[in-house]
């Protein structure tokens, strides 16, 4: 079986690899799912690209016998989850999640335990394990309607990403107590770099990620998940616009919107992108690879399934309710 490294990846065309994944997804009856986040020639190949609520609803959805998640490892561990009787595989195992690590299983459970009468809600940028332990699980595109379904004096514990959580405290003059967690992507853009953008370009509108810091979220003019920023881009009428999350989602606003300006907050000072090490480690020739030799599998015991299923589906069914799925 051909496995292609990359000496032998760069003498075939991105065209040429497209096709042979082309063919390898019709023989297998496979599906490819690709985050927002993911790089342009893989967004353009993938059968459908979202954000995490979209995706999960996919997952649980496909008719296809393989699932490739080109995403991150929480992501793919979703899917097998809601699939569980399909062989889920991503392109690189070693694509994970620093806001999923920023929250391990043995330090949450006396976390749990020190806040006895608390629900748990956990943001799906967490790790099976975390899931199990969980009452319901949110993403970016719902977090508020799953906080408000709780009763107003239910206390809450909001885990891993302390901004969202924040946020979504702020949103719903809740309390919940805040695991001490952030993503190292949205966590490091800085508010000098966002006001110096702001002032150099007085027209643009700053759109952000709740993953964000609070100060970057208080100066943004819309915040919401990456399908969010997206559909606004589309309907707002302003021309340019400063993106405060991973560059990836760029991709999608200039095609909708050819003739808008996006900015996107840079990380540092070597370029004029946010990107994701992790979402960017999955490639067109990893993706290839995983569908021919059907390997790296996403595997998982299946009283983790059974544990962490339940409150993604308790999800799934607040969003349609909520008519942010259909
Ligand atoms: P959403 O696409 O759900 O907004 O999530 C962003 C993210 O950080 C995924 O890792
Ligand atoms: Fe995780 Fe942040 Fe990367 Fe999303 S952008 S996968 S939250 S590290």
């Amino acid at each position: 079986m051909e496995i292609l490294n990359e000496t032998a990846s760069s003498k075939i065309s991105n065209t040429e690899l497209v096709a042979r994944i082309n063919d390898l997804r019709i023989q297998k009856n496979a599906v490819i799912l690709a985050h927002y986040y993911q790089v342009p020639e893989i967004q353009d190949l993938a059968d459908f690209v979202g954000d995490s609520l979209q995706l999960s609803q996919q997952a649980a959805e496909t008719k296809a016998d393989i699932i490739v998640f080109a995403g991150v490892h929480f992501m793919a561990e979703t899917a097998k989850i809601l699939s569980p009787g399909k062989k889920v595989l991503i392109p690189d195992m070693n694509a994970g999640c620093s806001l999923a690590d920023s929250c391990p299983p043995e330090a949450f459970k006396p976390f749990i335990d020190a806040h006895p009468g608390h629900k748990v809600v956990s943001y799906i940028n967490c790790s099976a394990a975390i899931k199990t332990m969980s009452d319901v699980i949110c993403t970016s595109s719902n977090a508020k309607a799953i906080v408000d379904s709780f009763l107003p004096d239910q206390p809450l514990i909001f885990a891993p990403d302390k901004n969202l959580g924040a946020y979504i405290n702020s949103q719903t003059g809740r309390n919940m107590v805040l695991w001490d967690g952030a993503c190292h992507v949205h966590n490091q853009l800085t508010d000098e770099k966002t006001i110096q953008l702001k002032l150099e370009n007085p027209d643009a509108k700053l759109i952000a990620h709740p993953e964000c810091r609070g100060p970057i979220l208080v100066m943004a003019d819309f915040i919401g998940s990456t399908s969010a920023l997206l559909d606004f881009t589309k309907k707002d009428n302003a021309q340019r616009y400063i993106v405060a999350t991973e560059s990836g989602i760029i991709h999608q606003m200039k095609k909708a919107s050819p003739n808008k300006e996006f900015i996107v907050v840079p990380s540092d000072e070597t370029c004029n992108c946010n990107d994701c090490p992790f979402m960017k480690m999955n490639t067109l020739e990893k993706i290839y690879n995983s569908l021919n030799t059907e390997k790296p599998e996403i595997l998982l015991d299946p009283l983790t399934i059974e544990l962490a299923i339940k409150p993604i589906l308790k999800m799934l069914d607040i969003s349609k309710k909520a008519n942010l799925i259909k």
